[in-house]
């Protein structure tokens, strides 16, 4: 059986990225991270659109010259069409384009939000892969979703946010409490340190499998506010409670509809994905939710959960299996539903 090259490039946000498969199996997976974003405390689109540009040739260069192919054996570009920044879509889109058209391969125009997905089917040592259906939950800065997911292209969005992601409510807060951009890793590491019980945020109310998470960075922006009102060096002598019982209350927001996920459609493989996924919060709830409720929980190797394009070659493998190619005037969407 002939083997089948797939060169993928990301470009939704902020991270300019560049993957070569040899079938399932990841050659190279390049990723330029785009620094510029940090002192204004969140991404800049005119800005993560610029730096594409610087970033693309390069990384695409290096993906392939660490996959040791030439672009002349590849089979097929695939690329993310949306959802994301526009400006930054364009990018990956027009390189895209650009490339197969040279090459005279076929292009694979792919959603960012089911390659989070099945990122999961990318072949891996000790990896296991969920097998359908299973419920997916991406948690990152951009995305907060749960899917049913019947087959490799046969999704259904059972809830989502209806304002901030979850990565933003860790973000937001930690921009409260004066800590860096991006604030998740280090309010996860902190938390591990506090007590989750020493402060009281209240959860959302939101139906079903719907997710808010606008209130609760309010709530904590006003919480901190009084309380350093009332002492001055209230973060610096409570941060890491403070980080612990934010950690707790969002935790318990995801662990909670994904409780009424399992019990809605009676399917207990749990998949997550996005950054929010590296938390050690939720790796440990969805532990302790094997032992006690008998779930399955699949979490992909990081590199591969944060935006990459390991995870949009893996589809285009697989839509190329299926010989789903895209019309040379597919555009960018930015925003591209699942
Ligand atoms: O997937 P990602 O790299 O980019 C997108 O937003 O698409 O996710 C980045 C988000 C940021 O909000 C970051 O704070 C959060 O993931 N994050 C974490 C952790 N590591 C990254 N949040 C909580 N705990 C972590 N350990
Ligand atoms: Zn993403």
């Amino acid at each position: 059986k002939e083997n089948i090259y797939i060169l993928g490039i990301e470009s939704s946000c902020d991270d300019t990225s560049a993957a070569v498969l040899c079938n399932a199996q990841i050659l190279s997976n390049v990723v330029a991270n785009q620094e510029i974003h940090t002192e204004y405390g969140g991404v800049v689109p005119e800005l993560a659109s610029r730096a594409h540009q610087q970033n693309i040739v390069p990384v695409v260069h290096q993906a392939l010259e660490k996959a040791g192919i030439k672009k002349e054996q590849l089979h097929a570009i695939a690329f993310t069409r949306g959802p994301g920044l526009m400006g930054s879509l364009l990018v990956g889109t027009s390189f895209a384009k650009s490339l197969a058209y040279g090459l005279d391969i076929p292009l694979i125009d792919i959603n960012h939000m089911q390659a989070h997905i099945l990122a999961h089917f990318i072949d891996e040592e000790h990896q296991q892969k969920p097998s359908f259906p299973f419920l997916a939950m991406t948690i990152s800065g951009g995305h907060t979703q749960i899917v049913k997911v019947n087959s490799y292209f046969d999704m259904e969005v059972l809830g989502e946010t209806i304002d901030d992601a979850v990565g933003e409510a860790y973000d937001k807060s930690g921009k409260v409490l004066g800590l860096g951009y991006p604030a998740g890793p280090e309010i996860d590491r902190r938390a591990q340190l506090g007590n989750p019980k020493a402060f009281k945020f209240t959860k959302p109310k939101v139906d079903g499998l719907k997710f808010s998470f606008s209130g609760l960075k309010t709530a904590i922006l006003y919480f901190v506010q009084r309380e350093v009102k009332a002492n001055p060096n209230f973060i610096e002598e409570n941060l890491n409670d403070i980080c612990a019982s934010i950690q707790y209350t969002i935790i318990g927001i995801l662990m909670d509809k994904l409780k009424v996920a399992v019990k809605q459609t009676g399917i207990k493989q749990i998949a997550i994905g996005g950054g929010v996924s590296a938390n050690s919060g939720i790796r440990k709830a969805l532990k302790d939710a094997e032992q006690k409720f008998g779930w399955t929980s699949y979490i992909p190797k990081f590199e591969y959960t944060t935006d990459n394009a390991a995870m949009i070659g893996i589809v285009g493998y697989l839509k190329y299996l299926e010989k789903d190619f895209s019309d040379f005037d597919v555009m960018a969407t930015a925003r591209l539903k699942l």
